[in-house]
């Protein structure tokens, strides 16, 4: 029977007998001694392995070991104030699965030659507790979404429209013909309201992002959801109470992985601490002038260093509503209030996070759609199906897209968006 490393300090198992399954993260020899510090999915423990403790071909395998080498070790379990952790396991018997080669991976590797080796840096502690967390922060948007009755609706992934503008389409040849991948689920969204009332996915999504940047992947997966007879207030405040949840479910189980990872965790506790504030657009251009001194000329989107500045005064994630409409995309409505603005939000984090939710009310009236679909290029035939959907028994509706890795970006504190899922895709960076 094995156990797992993370159960060992869970359980407190001091001065019993277990069997491990794992890697060799770090190996140092020292005369009769061997040091291996062994690593699992669940965590890392220090061995020692005792010339005179275990038999030949188990000191042969420990003396072996490379770094990243599989094997496995029975021992007991002891109290050892300087192992990492409080326990060290004193092996009985050791024996290599793969002794394989020795790794590539050292210290002091650039980040382009980390990223090259992908497939083996997946192993770091880091990645791993990344994508630990990433996993919670995906099963915490099923459980927010399934827990208030949302049913799960996936989208196609080719389609033949745009969603968020042609200039970030990714054409793919399909059969005789080119079809775009989705850059977003919400016009199919759209469709299934009718039947399905309030909807939500996770999926993945592509933009042909030409910029290099911190925020911006090809790939990404976008948590999305709509809703028949809500509007723009109520989907920001679905928007808001997702976003706390999804903070409070990674706090909860990953305190200690995101103290390792170096987050300040109480920057994180205090974001979700007061409710998240709505400011209008216009309002965030009378903030940066008054308090930052920036000009931002009315009609103008906001721009990464807007977003920088905006935030030095909050704390907490702000909702960004009432853009002005000359710049949104097609299926924002006007404000009928404002016929400048258009009713439609950004969340942007705290600490220079930036935007990490986008969402609207929709437009219900078609020729606000045709005229919109016209500016951006569009032909209004490859859009009559989605017309159809102001035909027959329209309703008020609204929605939202919500980024995960930009989330888990925040979350994490990491400087690059490239940190948070497996095999980033960006224009430059497409192996392994
Ligand atoms: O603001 P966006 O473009 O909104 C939409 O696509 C809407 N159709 C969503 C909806 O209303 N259903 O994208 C939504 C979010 C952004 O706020 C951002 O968090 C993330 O998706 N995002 C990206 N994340 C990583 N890399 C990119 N290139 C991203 N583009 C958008
Ligand atoms: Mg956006």
């Amino acid at each position: 029977m094995f156990t797992d490393i993370g159960t060992i300090f869970a359980k407190k198992m001091e001065g019993t007998e277990v069997s491990l399954r794992g890697w060799a993260h770090r190996h140092r020899t020292s005369g009769k001694m061997v040091f291996v510090t062994m690593r699992d999915s669940t965590g890392i423990i220090q061995l020692a392995v005792k010339q005179d403790k275990v038999d030949e071909k188990s000191w042969k395998d420990a003396n072996d070991t490379y770094v990243e080498s599989s094997f496995m070790v029975k021992g007991n379990v002891v109290k050892d104030e300087r192992a990492p952790g409080g326990y060290e396991l004193q092996a009985t018997n050791f024996e290599l699965v793969s002794k394989g080669e020795p790794f590539p991976v050292a210290k002091d590797l650039s980040e382009e030659y980390l990223l090259d080796i992908r497939h083996l840096w997946l192993r770091s502690q880091k990645l791993t507790k990344i994508l630990q967390i990433r996993s919670t922060v995906i099963a915490g948007i099923h459980e927010f979404f399934q827990k208030r009755g949302y049913t799960l609706f996936d989208p196609p992934i080719f389609t033949p429209n745009a969603c968020e503008g042609g200039s970030t389409l990714f054409e793919v040849q399909y059969f005789d013909r080119k079809m775009y991948l989705t850059q977003s689920w919400q016009l199919y969204a759209e469709a299934a309201i009718f039947s399905l009332g309030k909807i939500y996915d996770v999926a993945p999504t592509f933009r042909a992002e030409k910029s290099k940047t911190s925020r911006h992947l090809a790939e990404f997966w976008m948590a999305e959801m709509e809703a028949p007879w809500m509007n723009l207030d109520d989907v920001v405040q679905v928007a808001k109470d997702e976003v706390k949840f999804l903070v409070e479910k990674v706090l909860e189980k990953h305190e200690e992985d995101l103290k390792f990872l170096g987050r300040d965790v109480e920057k994180l506790r205090k974001a979700i601490s007061k409710p998240f504030p709505t400011v209008k657009y216009s309002e965030v251009l009378k903030i940066l002038e008054e308090k930052e001194q920036m000009q931002v000329e009315w009609g103008k989107d906001l721009r990464t260093v807007e977003e920088e500045r905006i935030m030095n005064h909050f704390e907490t994630p702000i909702v960004v509503t009432h853009y002005p409409k000359e710049i949104m995309a097609f299926y924002k409505p006007v404000d009928p209030k404002n016929k400048k603005e258009a009713l439609c939000f950004d969340m942007l984090a705290p600490e220079g996070f930036g935007e990490i939710v986008g969402g609207s009310q929709r437009s219900i009236d078609i020729k606000e759609i045709e005229e919109g679909l016209k500016k951006e290029g569009e032909k209004i035939e490859k859009y009559q199906w989605y017309l159809d959907l102001r035909k027959y028994g329209s309703v008020p509706h609204s929605g939202y897209g919500l980024g995960v890795e930009r989330v888990v970006r925040w979350i994490c504190g990491s400087d690059n968006i490239k940190d948070t899922i497996a095999f980033p895709r960006t224009m430059a960076r497409f192996e392994p």
